[in-house]
């Protein structure tokens, strides 16, 4: 037996214990040890059942990922369980911390099942492209009935164990010792004279069609472009139309094994530890120690900054929320209240919930109050003289030590940090809208920052429930800066003659939630045409040419909020094309002499996205981005970029790095160099024949 697997017999029960750090992955030695560990049991003439549990934090949280892609080491883990199905003396199931994927399937395997109060249970194969190959598409139906079971698999989210319990995935929860608590259970198995059970054993519930109609409908909406949630119900099917259960199971686990080797589990794998590795920050030692942050301060309370409050309060952060004046601080605490008293109505947060959020946020208009706080969000508006002047106050009202961050989009933060007189605390906590809802955070490392403070806002980034990714100071750092590039393509695709519903469409058909004229008129064309003007010193002729926001603003066009933009919109919201766009676009290349052609869906995409690929490269080249992981990784969770196809960087790689560089040479014979000229990084990893990852 491996050293993952340990046995012992001990009052006629015997206890197996898992341990493989850190969060007891199915590998190929715990497969191993269980093996030997059942073998065992079934010959040992003093053990009258068995346990089964983990050291550690948690219970098995599923097959063992790293090993996915390389030929699996026998034995497998469905024909594994299939064993489980087969003893005859009683099998038990403790389960604590996450109790997921190929770990779930083990416990469902188990005769019984008993769980510390704790416990979370789910399926996250989906979110990895793939579905539940070892019995659980089988036997949760047979346990919990369909709904259950699709909502689970499809859906990749987590219950607790009281939820299992009522729905039948679990005997009994405990909140006192898991493995007394299972010992007593399997004594009291013995002595009542209970045997061995399997799900098995049990059949399916009565067939329902249009069930699997409406949730091959939902999954369709809700995860877009996504294979694995479709796949995952026709697993499901496979116990009406399967064959007997071994059969069933057989041909679950060769549709996860082809899945494995897809290309949208290969990218979301890929997303799944390139998350983990962008928290990991380069240059920093590893002695290298957080500062505590008890307090958080928030400074300009518009709708940025409301969003950040909401966002520490929620996660339990005491912030200190200063505003220019009584009546922004009322308007904000107002919007604040009313945004969770939503919540409240929905039922998706409790009054008291509610009622202990606000009790953490003290409003004021007196930044001084600032003393108390170890870190302050500077999120007054995006003008730099203004940013200036906060920050000489909080650089003089705060404590030595405080992180002072701003939220800016795309102001040069080193010189917020020399107003500020305390240079090594200064840096950026980029939030994107809305920051109570969205998990992305860009941390923007200054160039004089000290690592502690680095340390700390990645730390604290993640005590708040966010994806933080580390940036160097540029423009728009990473996602605003890839996402200019995008939109300036997309102006110009525009002047060319392509209509900006197919603009759109190309977009949201490679996977994007929104494509890039509808973000705009989402957005509001009024803070493009703002962001477009505080950059048009830099821009070029065409740039400035190509200002179809501008003159939509002029005409009191904005977007949603005024009903018209490039598309109008009804009172529901709903979008369709405007006349008045077309018209827009047609005088605008009369005026300037344009030609306007057809353009097709591979060019517009390829325009689109390359521009973006590119810009990544450079932001690789300059060392804004640490490595094409934050990149991806900020542009899924940034921007919608999706995560089946990796991101950005992953994306190109599969593509191969010499077709895009060919692609981008030949746009930049018929655009310019000002346009395309490729990132010397691209061209030369191209030239080796490598990619932004290997
Ligand atoms: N296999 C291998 N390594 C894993 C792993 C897994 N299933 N799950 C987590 N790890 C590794 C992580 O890569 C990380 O490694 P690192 O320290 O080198 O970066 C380490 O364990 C700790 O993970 P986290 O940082 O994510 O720790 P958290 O405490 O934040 O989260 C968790 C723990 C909720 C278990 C989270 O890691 C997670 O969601 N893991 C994936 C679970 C999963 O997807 N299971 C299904 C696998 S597919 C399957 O089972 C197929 C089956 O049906 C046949």
């Amino acid at each position: 037996m491996g050293e993952m697997v340990s046995y012992g017999v001990s009052g006629g029960i015997a206890e197996v214990v898992i341990d493989n750090p850190p969060v007891n992955a199915a590998s190929h030695g715990v497969r191993a040890g269980l093996a030997s560990a059942l073998a065992r049991f079934e010959g040992d003439a003093e053990a009258g059942a068995l346990i089964i549990r983990c050291a550690g934090r948690t219970f098995v949280a599923g097959a063992d990922i790293k090993e996915f892609g390389k030929p699996m080491a026998d034995p497998q883990l469905p024909d594994l369980l299939k064993r489980f199905d087969a003893a005859i003396k009683p099998i038990v199931a403790a389960v604590h911390g996450m109790v997921l994927g190929g770990g779930f399937e083990l416990a469902l395997a188990c005769h019984y099942r008993i769980a510390d109060a704790r416990a979370r249970f789910g399926f996250p194969e989906v979110r990895l492209g793939l579905l539940p190959g070892a019995g659980g598409t089988q036997r949760v139906p047979r346990l919990a009935g369909l709904q259950i079971a699709i909502d689970m698999i499809t859906g990749g989210g987590q219950i607790g164990a009281e939820a299992a319990k009522q729905a039948g995935l679990v005997d009994m929860v405990t909140d006192g010792d898991l493995a007394d608590a299972a010992r007593g259970f399997a004594r009291d198995l013995v002595a009542a004279g209970k045997g061995a059970r399997s799900a098995a054993d049990l059949s399916m519930p009565a067939d329902d069609p249009a069930l699997f109609d409406a949730a091959r409908k939902s999954v369709a909406r809700k995860m877009r472009g996504q294979t694995a949630p479709l796949k995952a119900l026709e697993a499901i099917r496979l116990g009406y139309e399967g064959g007997p259960f071994d059969q069933a199971l057989d041909r679950e686990y060769a549709l996860c094994r082809e899945m494995v080797t897809g290309s949208q589990s290969r990218a979301l794998r890929h997303i799944f530890a390139a998350e983990r590795e962008v928290a990991k920050v380069p240059g920093l030692s590893a002695d290298t120690t957080a500062r505590m942050v008890e307090t958080a301060g928030v400074i300009g309370l518009g709708v940025m900054g409301r969003g950040i409050v909401m966002a520490l309060a929620a996660a339990t952060v005491p912030v200190i929320a200063v505003a220019l004046d009584q009546a922004h601080l009322d308007a904000a605490m107002k919007a604040i209240r009313d945004t969770w008293a939503g919540q409240v109505a929905k039922g998706s947060l409790t009054q008291a919930e509610m009622d202990a959020r606000l009790a953490r946020i003290t409003g004021t208009v007196e930044p001084a109050r600032l003393v108390d706080a170890d870190l302050v969000i500077e999120a007054v508006s995006e003008d730099i003289e203004r940013k200036q002047a906060v920050f000489a106050t909080l650089g003089s009202v705060t404590k030595p030590g405080t992180i002072l961050a701003s939220n800016t989009s795309f102001l040069d933060i080193d010189t917020l940090a020399d107003a500020s007189g305390r240079a090594a605390d200064v840096c950026g906590m980029h939030f994107f809208n809305p920051a109570h809802i969205m998990r992305l955070l860009e941390n923007v490392r200054t160039t004089r920052i000290a690592p502690d403070a680095v340390a700390t806002i990645m730390a604290f980034g993640k005590r708040i429930g966010k994806l933080a990714v580390l940036s160097g100071v540029c423009d728009g750092f990473i996602v605003n800066r890839m996402l200019s590039k995008r939109s300036r393509e997309a102006f110009f695709l525009v002047e060319e003659g392509a209509s900006p519903s197919v603009i759109d469409k190309v977009v949201l058909d490679y996977g994007f939630p929104m494509g890039p004229l509808a973000l705009g008129d989402l957005a509001g064309l009024d803070i493009q045409a703002a962001a477009r003007k505080s950059r048009a010193a830099k821009a070029t002729p065409r740039e400035l040419r190509a200002d179809f926001v501008e003159q939509m603003v002029a005409a009191g066009r904005l977007g949603q909020k005024s009903g018209s933009g490039w598309y109008v919109y009804d009172e529901k919201r709903k979008s369709s094309s405007n006349p008045e766009t077309d018209a827009l676009v047609s005088a605008h290349a009369k005026r300037h002499g344009l030609a306007l052609r057809e353009i097709g869906a591979d060019e517009i995409r390829e325009r689109l996205l390359y521009a973006m690929v590119n810009e990544g490269a450079r932001l690789l080249d300059e060392g804004v981005a640490p490595r094409p992981h934050d990149i991806d990784i900020a542009m899924v969770n940034g921007l919608g970029w999706p995560a089946y196809t990796g991101g950005p960087m992953f994306w190109a790689d599969q593509i191969g790095l010499a077709t895009v560089l060919a692609t981008i040479e030949r746009f930049r014979k018929e655009q310019g160099d000002a346009y395309w000229t490729p990132s010397p990084l691209l061209a030369r990893l191209a030239g080796e024949g490598r990619g932004f990852y290997a």
